[in-house]
């Protein structure tokens, strides 16, 4: 991906039904910058990250990641545009009948890496969040700080350009949530663009960084924490 702008929106409305969660929203996020993205819960934060993966449509506007066009694309390029993301999901989105280790090997082939490296790099993930004792066990097992950590081991498995998190320490110990504050630090230190969403003003706190506040449908602030 070139450096520059890696994410850019333009005149981004979203609706469901006759409800407008997001009107009108332009903004732009340059390689490497670290941004927060925060408002109040049904503010539309997870919305407007599906956006971004083309999980969902905008009803009007324009959607560009790393100078490609995202909301018109057809499902054929949508992997390749998924190649580029590690995406952390509020609700982890893990397969249930796949173990721990499963889910990380499972992306890391779709990807393209062979069966072997797959499983090297699966289980370092899984050791950097400290779950390596947990590799065999089935989501269902695991307690929600444990899904929460296999959902983050599996999106930075592949070293992705572009992190996007939607409330990542939601379920896990302050510890745990400043572990992992410090993890996307270094990731976003080596280069990597990351947005993390969430309502939790802790974590704004907890590092100096860009920070985007979306109420009523629109980007209320835009700038350093706290305001
Ligand atoms: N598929 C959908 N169909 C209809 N309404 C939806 C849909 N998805 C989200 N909404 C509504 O859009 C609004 C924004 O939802 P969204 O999940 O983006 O908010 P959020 O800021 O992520 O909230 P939270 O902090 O609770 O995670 C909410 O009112 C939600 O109910
Ligand atoms: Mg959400």
């Amino acid at each position: 991906m070139p450096a520059g702008i890696v994410i850019r929106l333009r005149e981004l409305h979203k609706a469901y039904d006759t409800r407008e969660i997001l009107r009108g929203i332009n903004l732009h996020i340059e390689a490497g910058e670290f941004v927060f993205l925060t408002g109040p819960s049904g503010a539309g934060k997870s919305t407007f990250l599906r956006l971004l993966y083309a999980a969902e449509r905008p009803t009007s506007g324009e959607v560009w990641i790393g100078g490609r066009r995202v909301d018109t694309m057809t499902r054929k390029d949508l992997p390749e545009l998924r190649r580029q993301m590690g995406i952390i999901f509020q609700d982890f989105k893990l397969l249930r009948r796949k173990t721990v280790l499963e889910n990380i090997t499972f992306v890391l082939r779709f990807h393209g890496l062979s069966s072997r490296e797959a499983q090297r790099r699966a289980y370092l993930s899984l050791k950097r969040m400290g779950l390596q004792h947990r590799q065999s066990a089935l989501p269902d097992a695991l307690s929600g700080g444990e899904k929460q950590r296999t959902a983050i081991a599996r999106a930075l498995a592949y070293q992705p350009r572009v992190i996007l998190a939607d409330e990542p320490t939601g379920n896990l110990d302050a510890e745990l949530a400043a572990e992992l504050m410090s993890l996307l630090c270094d990731i976003n230190y080596q280069g990597a663009t990351v947005l993390v969403a969430t309502h939790d003003h802790s974590l704004l706190e907890s590092i100096p960084a860009r920070t985007l506040v979306l109420h009523r449908g629109a980007i209320q602030y835009d700038g350093s924490w706290p305001p």
